[in-house]
């Protein structure tokens, strides 16, 4: 009797939770942008799915039905769209979250739980979903802010440990996205050493294709986390739906692509699991970096727009501020320098018309003086040869001279040639038994140490209280890590697999105090040349170094690349000796993003002299649009002789276009059609000028003409390149 009431019982508690299940509404989350939606939906499991990526839909209601509408086979096909893909179970697809629980347990099963939207300001909304394992004490929450109007999405993940002890994340992705749709184009921006920021488009097909990056340090060398994701067809400049992103993180980074055998594509984004596995104590939580992204349905072209509009407004220091336009001397004298050099160099930069001097390596190391690339690194006091009267006496004389002045430091590295190196061997990143390997005969400090933390914060503090009229800085990472090693973390018993994550997180922190307490000088983000530009960094820094490669054609291209995800004015662009190209034609391509030069400006002969010194005066007249403007790419350097690209104003009263011709071939050696000005007003009506025309050169465009913005959007201009004038400025002005 007892046992059949016990049947009963059981029965009917059964029969309540199968009921429960069935009729649980699901629940349906909508992330919408100004265009676009991505929707979550759970199931009668309480699993949480994706079940929408496309254009937005009129009513929010529609989106609960999406899901009926596509029959995909059974099998393993069914996790496919998990919104945060966990492993152990009965997912056998790549995972987004991997984790060992406290017990040793290798399973993982994320259930919704709630979710709840802000509303921020009218522009941006922050959507959180809480998803909890119904065995493990273990949390995952899902963020999802919208920048609407920008149509830019930035997703992270917070895992919380409530178990009892230490749980190890050997893997943790920031955004696990799922397409349903049926071909994928996928552009990845691969490269080396002066060849930074290459793009290859390829078809994805089944299987994963990763971007990945080891390198720890400048860990952009050979690839970047950005992407372009072209939907039907390969990505097109003004057509087409595409998907443009990055993950923000500065170290060693994951994007899986992965085609299903349904077809459908997977992105799972995130810190390289690579010799990563973190623990994560109990009672505490882990914030991945963010998966930053936008989308159009009209191309690459809206697709930067969007996501340089979102960068200048609400990420990057300082992104709608001012820029000092300067003049660097590393060029024009590498380490071989002194006072009186230098002295006169500050005029150089004054008589050029810029506004700062930018002092590079070599100025410090006393017992082993920088004189070249292999010691002194981490002795930061100036070498008392070079400048018996300190970094003080250069500010004041630049000031004299009427420029500001800036510093090169490389703060996170150090020479085995140093004192530093003698004094704390135990700040290096090294593996004590074996033979070290050195990249620019350097090594990396460990900066998960918070001592070395204190020292790299030290360097930038100790120069600003002793100057505090210095105006620049310019951060140089020219090595990678090699022989992953960190006494700190193994005197601390932490394990070694959290140095890649923590020497992150150690300069952000570094990053963070500086600009706390120095919250607006501009810096430069340089690693050796496009070893490190992102999202996370550009909180700190002003502006990025793209390549040491300032060949003025390798610029066209490089430039190009770097616009899809990055607006110019984070983009320093200097004038150098490189290439055989004209002066004329090098300033022109360093205008379009922020200007500099690092020539040695005595050595111009006059018409340069004259033309240099008037290209920055019309820089000054129209940096405002470069800088803060909307970039148009209106011919492609891939697809064409010529390559043009365009800044309009925000009320398309005034543009700035640049056209250039880099091919040296016979048969393409000049515009033989007009190029279409996008972003103008179709109403107005514009006149153009030729400005940053050499000394003597006439222009052929007619100054007088007025045009249509209709015309000069749908027929277009020919700036008249050719080989004689292969670099064309024009200045688009409204005329009332
Ligand atoms: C690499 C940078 O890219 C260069 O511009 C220069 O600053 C050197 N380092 C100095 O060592």
């Amino acid at each position: 009797m007892k046992s059949g009431n016990s049947i009963k019982i059981a029965f009917f508690i059964l029969a309540f939770l199968v009921i429960g299940r069935i009729s649980a509404q699901p629940v349906t989350i909508p992330i919408e942008t100004k265009d676009n939606a991505l929707v979550l939906q759970t199931d009668n499991d309480n699993r949480l799915w994706i079940v929408y990526f496309g254009d937005k839909l009129l009513n929010t209601t529609d989106y609960a039905a999406v899901s009926k509408q596509y029959s995909f086979p059974e099998g393993n096909s069914g996790i496919y769209n998990n919104a945060y893909t966990a492993s152990g179970t009965w997912n056998l697809s790549e995972p987004a979250l991997q984790i060992t629980h406290a017990d040793g347990n290798p399973s993982t099963e994320l259930k919704y739980v709630s979710f709840e939207k802000q509303n921020e300001t009218e522009n941006v909304t922050l959507t959180k979903i809480k998803l909890r394992d119904p065995v493990y004490k273990l949390d995952v929450d899902l963020y999802y802010k919208v920048w609407i109007n920008e149509n830019v999405i930035e997703q992270w993940t917070e895992i919380t440990n409530n178990e009892k002890a230490d749980v190890v994340l050997n893997k943790y992705a920031s955004a696990n996205l799922f397409f349903h749709t049926k071909s994928f184009y996928l552009t990845s921006f691969q490269g080396e050493y002066l060849k930074e920021m290459q793009p290859v488009e390829e078809k994805l097909t089944q299987g994963i294709k990763s971007i990945e990056s080891k390198l720890g340090t400048r860990a952009m060398l050979l690839g970047t986390p950005n992407f372009i994701l072209s939907v039907d067809g390969p990505a097109k400049e003004n057509s087409g739906q595409v998907v443009l992103g990055q993950l923000a993180w500065s170290g060693n980074y994951k994007l899986d692509f992965e085609i299903t055998s349904n077809k459908t594509l997977r992105l799972i984004a995130g810190i390289n699991p690579y010799e990563s596995a973190y623990s994560l104590a109990a009672g505490a939580s882990f914030k991945t970096p963010s998966l930053i992204y936008t989308v159009s349905n009209s191309g690459t072209g809206q697709a930067s727009r969007q996501l340089q509009s979102w960068a200048r407004k609400y990420r990057v220091l300082k992104g709608e501020g001012e820029r000092l336009t300067l003049l660097n001397n590393w060029e024009a004298t590498y380490f071989d320098f002194d006072e009186p050099k230098l002295t006169a160099l500050f005029n150089d930069a004054k008589s050029l018309g810029v506004d700062l001097f930018l002092l590079d390596d070599g100025w410090f190391g006393n017992k082993y003086p920088r004189n070249n690339d292999d010691a002194g690194l981490g002795d930061w006091q100036e070498n008392v040869k070079k400048l018996p009267h300190n970094i003080g006496y250069l500010v004041k004389e630049a000031k004299a001279a009427g420029v500001k002045f800036g510093i090169w430091i490389e703060p996170e590295m150090v020479n085995p040639k140093s004192e530093l190196y003698e004094k704390h061997q135990d700040w290096v990143i090294r593996q004590p038994e074996r033979p070290e390997k050195y990249y620019r005969n350097q090594l990396v400090l460990d900066l998960s140490n918070p001592e070395v933390q204190n020292f790299v914060f030290g360097i930038v503090d100790g120069l600003f209280t002793k100057n505090p009229e210095l105006a620049f800085i310019k951060w140089d990472c020219n090595a990678v890590i090699y022989n992953a090693y960190s006494e700190y973390l193994a005197k601390n018993k932490i394990p070694q697999t959290h140095l890649y994550v923590d020497y992150v997180k150690g300069l952000y922190a570094v990053l963070q105090r500086i600009r706390t307490k120095y919250p607006s000088v501009s810096m430069m983000l340089c690693s050796g040349g496009g070893g490190r530009a992102d999202y996370e960094l550009l909180k700190y820094f002003t502006e990025f170094w793209p390549s040491d490669d300032t060949e003025p054609v390798e610029r066209i291209f490089l430039q190009w690349n770097y616009s899809y995800f990055f607006p110019s004015i984070t983009t320093d662009c200097h004038v150098t000796d490189w290439g055989k190209q004209p002066i004329k034609f090098r300033v022109d391509v360093a205008s379009m993003g922020k200007l500099g030069f690092d020539i040695v400006a005595n050595k111009l002969n006059k018409d340069d002299l004259v033309f240099c010194q008037d290209a920055i005066k019309n820089y000054d007249s129209f940096k405002d649009i470069v800088w803060h403007g909307t970039q148009y790419r209106l011919a492609s350097p891939y697809e064409n002789p010529v390559a043009s690209i365009a800044y309009v104003n925000d009320d398309k009263s005034k543009a700035i276009m640049f056209t250039y011709l880099h091919s040296t071939r016979f048969m393409e050696n000049a515009t033989e059609r007009p190029i279409g000005v996008n972003g103008l007003d179709v109403t107005k009506k514009y006149k153009i000028k030729e400005i940053n025309l050499y000394p003597g050169a006439v222009s052929g465009i007619n100054s007088n003409q007025i045009y249509s913005g209709d015309f000069l959007m749908n027929v277009g201009i020919n700036p008249i390149v050719n080989a004689k004038r292969s670099s064309v400025v024009l200045e688009i002005t409204e005329v009332k």
